[in-house]
């Protein structure tokens, strides 16, 4: 049975937001997640390795729950659909966009950074939602403001936290869980340095509600 975004947001305090170069990477980077209790992991649909990466995870490594970010498109929801995705998180909201995921029955996070936003959104029913670029687009004070007008949303803040201002946004009553890519550093996948992985994903347990 397909997961629902609140699930999504509900299984780690953090979603970690990867972008792979290397396939050869995938498998090993999505072990070390799992050594360090993150299983939900999102793989951008940046380079053109991505959809390999999904496919690889969702292959050889069953316990994760790899999904796809950087869905700006039917045809990025049908090829990650396809690929093994088990959900999809997007930059902003298009009422295509929308329509090709619940098509292909992949939970999807949308963008939003702005009422109008939500308002799509929550029109054409997603009420979980990523807030990007957090930090830069009003951080903290923002998911305030949006507490009350709308009142029944929940987000996941990405984009500018970090460790050390997680707590801030997790303090919030419509913040389930943060994402960012500070778990995967400059290097780690040049070096293979998956240890590093694991010891920042354990790092982000103290994070837990
Ligand atoms: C992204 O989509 O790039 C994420 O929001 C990651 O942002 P960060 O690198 O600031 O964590």
């Amino acid at each position: 049975t397909p997961l629902t975004a609140l699930q999504v947001m509900q299984d780690s305090p953090m979603i970690p937001v990867i972008v792979l170069n290397d396939v050869a990477h995938a498998v090993p980077l999505a072990r070390a997640f799992l050594a360090g209790g993150i299983r939900m992991l999102e793989v951008t649909l940046r380079t053109p390795q991505a959809l390999a990466c999904i496919e690889a995870i969702a292959r050889e490594v069953p316990e994760a729950v790899v999904g796809a970010g950087t869905v700006r498109s039917k045809a990025d929801a049908k090829a990650a659909a396809n690929a093994g995705a088990r959900f999809a998180v997007s930059p902003g909201y298009t009422g295509a966009v929308g329509q090709a995921c619940r098509d292909a029955s992949l939970p999807l996070l949308p963008g939003v950074a702005s009422s109008s936003d939500i308002m799509m959104a929550t029109e054409d029913g997603f009420t979980e939602l990523k807030f990007f670029p957090a930090v830069q687009a009003g951080g903290v004070g923002m998911l305030k403001a949006w507490s009350g007008p709308f009142f029944d949303v929940k987000f996941c803040p990405t984009g500018g936290v970090t460790l050390q201002n997680a707590p801030n946004f997790l303090a919030l009553s419509n913040v389930v869980c943060v994402g960012g890519s500070w778990l995967v550093p400059a290097n780690v996948q040049e070096l293979g340095d998956w240890g590093r992985v694991t010891r920042l994903a354990m790092e982000i347990q103290i994070l837990r509600k």
